[in-house]
This record gives structure tokens, C-alpha cells and sequence, in this order.
């Protein structure tokens, strides 16, 4: 599919008052599919409304879920652990990786067959850690390129459960491994090399599972009879990392970001954005719906001092390496990202993408096969770029567009739709788009 729409933004002056960012994404995804799964009337409030959560939506749907959208909640007839039907037609994930590597997991522990498919940038992402371990526990897969892209085409049922170590830190792994072990009679563990986002381990956990967590390994234990859910889903750290960044660049800024999600295992960036001297303050921290929340205050201090990065520091920040590079391009120093490898296999390579997006607005990139060197300061000069169809990197040059002389434009800026549909709204509340 092309994306035609273009943007044009200049240089900004301050960016001064507050702003409430979408719906925490991962959250949003988790609760239509365990609310799902669970027996009885679930009640979700503030879901995100994005191109991927839609997906999430439309596949429960298809899997004979009745979601009742009343706007400023849903409610999810959850019908247990058993009561998803055959779905009468191949399931679209759209751009979602999450919706994929989940249902993978999910659909694993149903003996019926179900057709995961995508869009053209998932349908190149890497499913085999999803489909090598669910063949492990039984369920029977078949995918294109020697069982590693979608379409996948999955016949579960009969699941045994198993002790998996997993090579990538991912909570999509862990979590679809999670899933099909809500469908064994024993025991599942899986093990991370680094902490990921914990999402499906507090909810799966608020709602009933028999789950534990000790340090890097989480084992769960089927057959607990899942309870409806009620929650409150927080705003999205991801999306408010944007805005955090802006202010950080843009002489004289002060944002207040309201409603933030603050679980340890998503803000890494906080404390590599603190290493580098930014203003960031966290107040009125608090408890809401088993997640902790936050407002940050973001001001402009005027000196960003460049940091090195390494690979126990990527998972809490997988989402945040576009911005945090167009950051760095603004810091004494360089900044050295590593460790970061799983960045190419994200909804673009962020590391070819970025590197060749930030060159031509004149920053100097060196790029390495698990990260990139950028060179700092530098009055970045406007130019042309293009998102590559990855809402992160949409976003990420938009906010380097604020920082950079004269006028940048940004083509295929539809990919923002993905997990953050007002953002070129809120930035014209700023008075920042032409
Ligand atoms: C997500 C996990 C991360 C992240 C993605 C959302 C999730 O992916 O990058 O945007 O909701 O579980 P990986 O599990 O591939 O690291």
C-alpha cells in the first residue's frame, strides 16, 4: 500500500502546556485477548484506538468474540478459556506484531485451524520465535519460508507443557508462550535473557492465572478459570516518549505529559534521558489498575550530554531507539547505541532507516550491525524524509523536523495511525504544523 500523505513542520519555538498521550498499546492489546478468554462481561476503559489495536479487536471478533464498543469503554463477553470458534476466514494482523505473536500463542492451545496474516512489513518479520516453540508444545504450524514468516496456518490442541529458554528478551515471545501454557495441564516456564515488559504477567495474574515470577523466568500453570477484568489502561510511555524528546530539544519547552504508564520494564528511557541531563520530573506517581502511572514534566535545561547504551538496557526501551537517536543528534558527545540488534527486525530496520533518514537532515551516523554512533550537536538542516511506513520513525523525525533549520518534510506520515492517531494534532495545538 503507498502512503501519499506528506507533512511539512519548521523549526519550533518553545513547546509550552500539557498533553494526555494515547492509551498504553501493549496493554490495550492484552486485554481484548485475555478479557477473551476469561468467562464473563469484562470492562475496559480508556482502549487505544489505533490501526494496530483494531486489528487486535477485529480478530477477536472473527474468533467469535462479541466486543460491545460504547466509545469510552468496550465491554468484552469473555466466553473462557474454551469458547473461541473456528474463524471462518484467514485473520488480518495488519501491521501488528503483537496481535500475530500473541493469537500464535493462543490459537496454539485450540484445536481447530486458524490463518494468520499482514500486512507487507509483518509479513517480513521474524515469526519462527513464535512458531518454534509452540511446535515444541505440540501444536502443529506451518508457515512460509521454512515455518518463519506469515501466513501461519495453525492447528493447536493437545499442548504439553515445557521449560523454554528464550533467545531474545521479548514479551511478545514470552507472552504467546504464556498463552498456549494457560491450555496445559502441568507446567510452563519460559526464561529471558533480559527483562521485558511485564504487561501479561500483573494481568494474567489480576485476572486468576496460576503464574510466578522469579527474577528472568516466569512459569505458569494451566487450567485456572480466568475472571472478567475492569480496568483503566494508562497512556502509553511510548507514545509520550515523543513529546518528552521535543521538549528536551526545543529551547525555553516545558510539557507536562498527564496519565503516563511507568512500569520499570517500559522507561528505560527515563534514565538514559536523566544520564543525558535532560528536565524530566515525575509526579503524582500512583497505582491504576495494578500498573503505576505518573505525570512527567519535561523542561528544556539547555545542555544534553551524549550516553552509551548497552544490551541489558534495551528491552525497557525497544520502542524508544528512533527518538532516543534524533536526541542524541542535539547532545555534547557521542552517543553509542548498542546491543540493539532487534531493532531491524522491528515495522522497519530502525537502525538502516534511521541512520539514512538522520544523515540527510546532515547528521553524522556511523551504523553498526546492533546499533549506531551519532555525532552531536548539530544544527540538523531541514530536508525530505520518509517514515519507510514505521510510525516510529514517522513520529521520531517529526520531532527532529522541530530542532532542524527551515522546513522538513515528512513523507508517509499515515504510518502515525498505527499507534498514535492525534499526534499531528496535539503537535498543532503546539503551533508546530504548517
Ligand atoms: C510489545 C513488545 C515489544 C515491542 C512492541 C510491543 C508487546 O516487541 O517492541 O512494540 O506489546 O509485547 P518484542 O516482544 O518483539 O520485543
Amino acid at each position: 500500500m503507498t502512503d501519499d500523505r506528506n507533512i511539512e513542520l519548521r523549526k519550533s519555538g518553545p513547546l509550552k502546556g500539557e498533553i494526555i498521550p494515547p492509551p498504553d498499546k501493549s496493554i490495550s492489546h492484552r486485554s481484548m485477548i485475555f478479557a477473551s478468554v476469561a468467562d464473563g462481561v469484562s470492562r475496559i476503559r480508556n482502549l487505544l484506538r489505533a490501526a494496530d489495536t483494531i486489528s487486535t479487536m477485529n480478530a477477536m471478533r472473527a474468533l467469535g468474540i462479541d466486543i460491545d464498543d460504547k466509545w469510552e469503554e468496550i465491554m468484552v463477553a469473555g466466553k473462557g478459556l474454551y469458547g473461541l470458534k473456528e474463524p471462518e476466514d484467514v485473520i488480518d494482523c495488519g501491521n501488528s506484531g503483537t496481535t500475530m505473536r500473541l493469537l500464535t500463542g493462543l490459537l496454539s492451545g485450540h484445536p481447530f485451524l486458524s490463518v494468520l496474516t499482514g500486512d507487507d512489513s509483518l509479513r517480513k518479520r521474524p515469526m519462527s520465535r513464535v512458531i518454534s516453540p509452540m511446535k515444541d508444545m505440540g501444536a502443529e504450524i506451518h508457515a512460509r519460508g521454512g515455518d518463519s514468516f506469515a501466513p501461519i496456518v495453525i492447528t493447536g490442541g493437545g499442548l504439553k507443557g515445557m521449560d523454554y529458554t528464550s533467545p531474545v528478551a521479548s514479551a511478545q515471545v514470552k507472552s504467546a508462550i504464556l498463552l498456549a501454557g494457560l491450555y496445559v495441564e502441568d507446567e510452563t516456564t519460559v526464561r529471558e535473557p533480559h527483562k521485558s515488559r511485564d504487561h501479561t504477567e500483573r494481568m494474567l495474574t489480576a485476572i486468576g492465572a496460576d503464574l510466578s515470577v522469579e527474577g528472568l523466568r516466569v512459569t505458569i500453570r494451566g487450567g485456572a478459570r480466568l475472571g472478567p477484568m475492569d480496568i483503566s489502561i494508562p497512556g502509553d510511555f511510548s507514545s509520550a516518549a515523543f513529546f518528552m524528546a521535543a521538549a528536551s530539544m526545543v529551547g525555553g519547552s516545558e510539557v507536562l505529559i498527564r496519565n503516563v504508564g511507568v512500569n520499570p520494564t517500559r522507561t528505560g528511557l527515563i534514565g538514559i534521558m536523566k544520564r543525558m541531563g535532560a528536565g524530566l520530573k515525575i509526579l503524582n506517581e500512583r497505582d491504576v489498575s495494578g500498573e503505576p502511572v505518573a505525570d512527567i514534566l519535561c523542561s528544556y535545561t539547555g545542555l544534553l550530554n551524549a550516553v552509551e547504551t548497552g544490551p541489558e538496557e534495551v528491552p525497557a526501551m525497544i520502542d524508544e531507539f528512533p527518538v532516543l537517536a534524533v536526541l542524541a543528534t542535539q547532545a555534547h558527545g557521542t552517543t553509542r547505541i548498542r546491543g540493539a540488534r532487534e531493532l531491524r527486525v522491528k515495522e522497519s530496520d530502525r537502525i538502516a532507516v534511521m541512520t539514512e533518514e538522520l544523515r540527510k537532515l546532515g547528521v553524522e551516523v556511523k551504523e553498526y550491525p546492533d546499533g549506531m554512533d551519532i555525532n552531536g550537536p548539530v544544527r540538523m538542516k531541514g530536508a525530505v524524509v520518509k517514515s519507510h511506513g514505521d510510525h516510529r520513525v514517522a513520529m521520531s523525525l517529526s520531532i527532529a523536523a522541530l530542532a532542524a533549520e527551515g522546513v522538513t518534510t515528512i513523507k508517509g506520515i499515515s504510518a502515525v495511525d498505527i499507534s498514535f492517531p492525534g499526534f499531528y494534532r496535539i503537535l498543532g495545538e503546539f503551533g508546530r504544523s504548517l
